[in-house]
C-alpha cells in the first residue's frame, strides 16, 4: 500500500516541490547520499521488503541557478516514470473516506477502536475515584476524554491512506488556518505519546520514518539552504490532481522557508530523537532505532547540534524563536529550552546509536558534551534567594580565569520583580531563561525547567526546588489554566524593544506569558518523576473543568489564565493531546517512568574528571556525588 518515494526537483530556486515516491535511504554518508543512477530505484523495486527505505536524490545543482541540473532532470524523469505506476491515487467514491474542509482523509472510527474505548472505560472510572475532587462528575469526565479521543482521531494526517500525524489545530469554522492545518514536529510529540500509551503505534512509526525523510531535503532561504540534519518545523500532505478524478499525494515540508518570520526549528530534531526512544521505550520495539537509516538520521541530528562553532559555552547557540516559543521573545543566545531538549535528545541518542568503529568517536563526544552541558546550566542557571543576593552583590568587570561573575552580569539586571518574587526557601529555585556575555534573562520559562527535571539536567536537589517553586507560585504560574510559558511577561518599553511590538505577544498573551494547556504533559511528566503525582492531578483537574467547555483552545491569556487567548486557535490538538496524554501517564505510572531519566553518575564522574585536569576539582565518583549535591 505504502508508496516508495522519491524527492525530486531543484530545489535550490524552485518553491520546494518535493513529490514523494519512490525512496530508499541507503547510505549513511552525507555525499554518498547522492547516487544519480535510476538503478536505485530499479534496486529498490527489487528489493521491497520495507515500503519505507527511502533514496533521497539531492540537488546537485552547485549555487543557485533556475537551470535543474542535467542529472537532476535525469534522475527525474527516470523516477517519475518508475514512480508513475506507483502514484497514490485517491478513489474519491469510497464512502468511508471523510474530507474535511482542508483535503486531508479522516479515517471514521471503526469498531475495534470503539472496543479499545470500552477497554479504557475501566481504568477512566477507576482513575475517577482517585481525582474527583474538584465536583466533576464522573460521566462528565468520561464524556471529556472521550471527546478528546474523537477530536485527536480527526486531527489525524493520512498520506496514502496511513496514518502520519496530527494536524496542528482542527477547526472547523476557521477560514484562515494558515500553516495550523500542517502536522508540527513539536506539536505530534504529545500525541503521539497518547496513541502509544493507548497501545496504537502505526501512526508514531510512520511519523518517524516520514520526518526522517524529509530531514535533509533541501530548502533555501535567499539561496542559503540550512544545515543538514535540519528536520522540519512541519509538514502537510498536499493533494495534487493528476487526471480524470484522479489525485496524488505530496508531502511537503516546512523548513522555516514559509515559517512567519524564517525561523529555524532547531528543536524539531531535538524531539524527533525525543519521541524515537519514546516509541522503543513504550512499543518495547527496539528494531526502528537499529535501523541503518534511522541511525543515520541520530547522526545526522547529533552532527548538526554538534559542529563546532565560535561559542565558547557547552550549551547550543541559536537564534531567537528556534523552539516552541517561535516568535521574537528575546530568546536568541543559549535559551534553556533548547539546552533542556537538547540534553535530553543527546541522553536519548547514547542509549540509541548502535556503537561500532564508525559510531564510537560521536559516542565520546556525546558523553562529553553532556557533562559539559549538565556542569554549566547546575552552575550557571541556576537562582534560588541565595544566589540572588549573590549576584545583586556582584563585582564587574573582573579579568581573570577564575572571576567569581564569569559572565560579567551587572547586579542591576536584577530587577524588582525578581526581588519581590523568589521565594525566602531555598527549598525554591528554578533554572534561568538565558545566559550571555553580561546578560541573564530571569525569567522563568516553564518547558525548559520541566524538561531539566524530567531529563535530570538539573541536580535532584534542584529538580525538587523547581517544583515547590511551581507549587509554591501556583497562583502565577498555574492559576486558572496550567501553565504559563514563561513568567512575568515582557512590558511596556520591554515589550516594544524585545517582541518589537508584537501585537499577537502583548503582556500575558499567547508566548509573552499567556498560558498553554499543552504545557500539562510535561508537567505531569516532571511531577512523577519526583513523586509529587498530586501536583499534577491538581492542575489537571484544573484544565479538566473548562477545557472542553472552552472548545480546547490553544493558550490562554491575563495574568492568572482567565480568559481564552485573543488571537487562541479553538480545537488545538496539542492542548486536547496534551490533556490526554497527562491523564494517562498518570494511570500508568510505570510507563511515566521509562520516559524520564535519572541522575547518571558516569556523566558526573566525566565531568569531574574534566575539571581535576584543570586542577580544581579530584577525580572520582565520590566528588561527583558531592557535584550533584550543589
Ligand atoms: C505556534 C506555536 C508553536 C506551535 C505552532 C503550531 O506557532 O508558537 O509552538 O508549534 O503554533 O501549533
Amino acid at each position: 500500500m505504502m508508496n516508495a518515494i522519491a524527492f525530486l526537483g531543484n530545489s535550490t530556486m524552485r518553491p520546494s516541490k518535493c513529490i514523494l515516491r519512490a525512496f530508499s535511504r541507503l547510505s549513511p554518508s552525507r555525499d554518498a547520499a547522492f547516487q544519480p543512477h535510476p538503478s536505485r530505484f530499479i534496486n529498490h523495486n527489487i528489493n521491497n521488503q520495507d515500503p519505507y527505505r527511502i533514496t533521497k536524490l539531492r540537488n546537485v545543482v552547485p549555487f543557485c541557478t533556475n537551470k535543474p541540473s542535467s542529472v537532476t532532470t535525469q534522475v527525474a524523469s527516470e523516477a517519475r516514470n518508475l514512480s508513475a505506476s506507483k502514484t497514490c491515487t485517491k478513489d474519491t467514491t469510497l464512502d468511508q473516506v471523510i474530507i474535511p474542509k482542508n483535503g486531508f482523509n479522516v479515517k471514521p472510527l471503526t469498531v475495534e477502536r470503539l472496543e479499545e474505548d470500552e477497554k479504557d472505560e475501566e481504568v477512566v472510572n477507576g482513575d475517577v475515584r482517585n481525582i474527583d475532587k474538584d465536583g466533576l462528575e464522573s460521566v462528565r469526565r468520561k464524556e471529556i476524554e472521550e471527546e478528546a479521543w474523537r477530536l485527536l482521531r480527526q486531527s489525524v494526517v493520512t498520506y496514502c491512506d496511513s496514518p502520519v500525524g496530527t494536524m496542528a489545530a482542527n477547526d472547523p469554522t476557521d477560514a484562515t488556518p494558515l500553516n495550523y492545518d500542517q502536522v508540527f514536529v513539536r506539536d505530534f510529540v504529545p500525541s503521539a505519546l497518547a496513541f502509544l500509551m493507548k497501545g496504537e503505534s502505526e501512526i508514531v512509526r510512520n511519523f518517524l520514518l516520514y520526518t526522517l525523510q524529509l530531514q535533509s531535503w533541501e530548502k533555501t532561504v535567499d539561496c542559503y539552504s540550512p544545515g543538514q540534519g535540519l528536520m522540519p518545523a512541519s509538514f502537510k500532505v498536499r493533494i495534487s490532481p493528476l487526471e480524470e478524478d484522479k489525485f496524488e499525494e505530496v508531502l511537503d515540508p516546512d523548513f522555516g522557508e514559509s515559517a512567519i518570520g524564517r525561523v529555524a526549528p532547531v528543536d524539531s530534531g531535538l524531539w524527533w530523537i525525543i519521541l524515537l526512544r519514546a516509541y522503543g521505550k513504550i512499543t518495547g520495539d527496539y528494531s526502528l532505532q537499529e535501523r541503518v537509516d534511522v541511525q543515520t538520521g541520530i547522526k545526522m541530528i547529533a552532527n548538526l547540534c554538534l559542529a563546532d562553532g565560535f561559542d565558547m559555552f557547552p550549551t547550543l547557540l541559536v537564534t531567537d524563536g528556534s523552539c516552541m516559543i517561535d516568535r521574537r521573545m528575546g530568546i536568541h543566545g543559549h535559551p534553556l529550552e533548547i539546552q533542556a531538549l537538547f540534553y535530553s535528545a543527546l541522553r536519548s541518542s547514547r542509549e540509541m546509536i548502535t556503537i561500532n568503529d564508525s559510531s564510537k568517536n560521536l559516542v565520546r563526544t556525546i558523553n562529553n558534551r553532556l557533562s559539559a552541558i549538565s556542569f554549566h546550566i547546575r552552575e550557571n542557571y541556576w537562582v534560588d534567594k541565595c544566589k540572588i543576593n549573590e549576584i545583586y552583590r556582584y563585582k564587574t568587570e573582573e579579568y581573570s580565569t577564575d572571576a567569581t561573575n564569569k559572565f560579567n552580569i551587572y547586579p542591576d539586571q536584577v530587577s524588582p520583580w525578581l526581588m519581590d518574587w523568589i521565594p525566602e526557601s531555598r527549598r525554591c529555585g528554578f533554572l534561568v531563561g538565558n545566559l550571555q556575555p553580561a546578560h541573564m534573562d530571569f525569567r522563568f520559562f516553564t518547558l525548559g525547567n520541566l524538561w531539566s527535571v524530567i531529563s535530570s539536567l538539573g541536580t535532584p536537589r534542584q529538580n525538587q526546588a523547581i517544583l515547590n517553586l511551581i507549587e509554591e507560585k501556583w497562583d502565577d504560574l498555574i492559576g486558572h489554566m496550567p501553565l504559563k510559558i514563561c513568567f512575568p511577561a515582557l512590558e511596556s518599553a520591554e515589550w516594544h524593544i524585545i517582541t518589537g511590538s508584537d501585537p499577537k505577544n502583548t503582556p500575558w498573551s499567547y508566548h509573552n506569558g499567556g498560558s498553554w494547556p499543552t504545557l500539562l504533559w510535561q508537567f505531569t511528566l516532571a511531577c512523577m518523576k519526583m513523586g509529587r503525582p498530586e501536583l499534577a492531578e491538581k492542575a489537571v483537574a484544573l484544565a479538566e473543568k473548562r477545557l472542553q467547555a472552552d472548545r480546547w483552545p490553544e493558550y490562554y491569556d491575563t495574568r492568572y489564565g482567565k480568559f481564552i487567548g485573543k488571537k487562541s486557535r479553538l480545537y488545538q490538538t496539542w492542548t486536547i493531546a496534551g490533556f490526554l496524554t497527562a491523564k494517562q501517564l498518570l494511570q500508568n505510572p510505570e510507563m511515566a517512568s521509562s520516559l524520564f531519566w535519572e541522575e547518571d553518575l558516569e556523566l558526573l564522574e566525566t565531568c569531574v574528571c574534566v575539571l581535576s585536569k584543570s586542577g580544581r576539582k579530584s577525580c572520582s565518583r565520590a566528588a561527583a556525588k558531592s557535584q550533584i549535591l550543589i
